[in-house]
């Protein structure tokens, strides 16, 4: 079996997960955000054909109708098993009211044309208001100063508890994703089911190797987004990982491109990436590569501790704060709208 479909098997995989093949997640995955309406199905369809057995979608992606579409036009033209593919979804923010996770899960499913998903994850900590004509859809509503609209009366453990509840029917393994040390720890003293995996930014460049080592630790398997650092036009089209010297002189090495060995170092790590692309989908699925242990050191002496994606201003809760000064968690309290007040009161500051 090649590497890329090859199973990272879910130390705590509920028990019914085996009966849909999903105690364990396809190596390679493709990523879902940013895929264009128009073209979402096709693009699907094409990374199933290029042999991805993985794909990562979200409610907040605004596209899960056309990679449902994909997914299920590429299941009935090939006669395939749905077991055979792995996909997984994320519950947003306006919906982590205990009440209101059926609804959002429901939304996704029928959204994806799927009677269950392999992988639930939360997709971020914290929680917003519904929003308008709320119907289970992803949304960041506003108040009138364009700041985001929290609802402050949500905990994560409830959130989890109605997880929880939806499986094994709705899904067969339920996980979390953007979550720091501290705040998996908080889950983990109420949860009945232990997460699955945990799918955080993973990169030469963010290697976080105290969360890696942890979550294992806890038998949850991880997950890397965005493997390529900031190459996505969101991120600003930054190119310094995939352009490392180190990475760049790897590649050379095995004659494989930088992409392809950004890819191989998390691979090499046991850890699943699911980089996104419209134009490169099975040059990236065949430019994975066995990296030497030495190779694996050398990349490992590039982590710069550099993150791309922190959601602090525009979802009002302020992320990754282990790893923030005081002035940057008080500045990123007046972008997102939040008062000091409302931050003590969530543990924010004066840590
Ligand atoms: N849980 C979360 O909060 C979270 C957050 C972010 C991302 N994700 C997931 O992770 C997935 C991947 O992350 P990402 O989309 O941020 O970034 P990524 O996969 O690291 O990078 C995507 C960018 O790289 C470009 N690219 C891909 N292959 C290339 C190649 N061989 N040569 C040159 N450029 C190439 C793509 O352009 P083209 O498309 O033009 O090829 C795109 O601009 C997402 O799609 C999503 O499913 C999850």
């Amino acid at each position: 079996m090649p590497i890329q479909t090859e199973r990272i098997a879910f130390a705590n995989a509920p028990a019914t997960a085996a009966d849909t093949n999903s105690a364990g997640i396809p190596k390679l995955g493709y990523g879902c955000w940013n895929l264009p309406n128009e073209k979402a199905a096709d693009l699907v369809y094409a990374a199933l054909e290029a042999g991805y057995r993985h794909i990562d979608s979200a409610a907040i992606y605004q596209n899960e109708r056309e990679v449902g579409q994909g997914i299920t036009r590429w299941l009935k033209a090939t006669g395939t098993p749905r077991s055979e593919i792995f996909v997984t979804s994320k519950l947003w923010l306006n919906s982590k009211k205990p009440e209101n996770v059926t609804r959002g899960l429901n939304k996704t499913l029928e959204d994806l044309q799927l009677e269950y998903l392999d992988l639930y994850l939360i997709h971020w900590p914290g929680a917003l208001a519904t929003g308008p004509n709320y119907d289970g859809s992803a949304q960041i509503p506003q108040d009138d100063k364009g700041f985001p609209l929290k609802d402050h009366n949500v905990e994560e453990k409830d959130t989890w508890a109605a997880m929880e509840t939806q499986v094994p029917q709705k899904c067969k393994n339920i996980g979390i994703s953007n979550y720091t040390k501290s705040e998996i720890a908080d889950l983990l003293k109420t949860a009945k089911i232990r997460p699955s995996s945990l799918q955080v930014e993973l990169h030469v460049y963010n290697q976080q190797p105290e969360l890696v080592k942890y979550a294992q630790s806890q038998g949850i398997q991880v997950t890397a987004y965005s493997p390529f650092g900031g190459l996505n036009h969101i991120y600003g089209s930054n190119a310094e990982v995939v352009e490392d010297p180190a990475v760049k002189a790897l590649a050379q090495k095995y004659q494989t491109s930088n992409h392809g060995i950004a890819l191989s170092f998390l691979l090499a790590k046991n850890i699943s990436p699911i980089p996104k692309t419209v134009s490169r989908i099975k040059e990236n699925f065949e430019s994975v590569v066995a990296l030497s242990a030495e190779d694996v050191q050398t990349l490992e002496g590039a982590n710069k501790n550099k993150r791309y994606n922190d959601g602090s201003e525009m979802l009002g809760y302020i992320y990754f704060k282990d790893e923030k000064d005081t002035g940057t968690i008080l500045s990123q309290i007046g972008k997102a709208g939040l008062s000091r007040a409302q931050a003590k009161v969530e543990h924010l500051v004066g840590k």
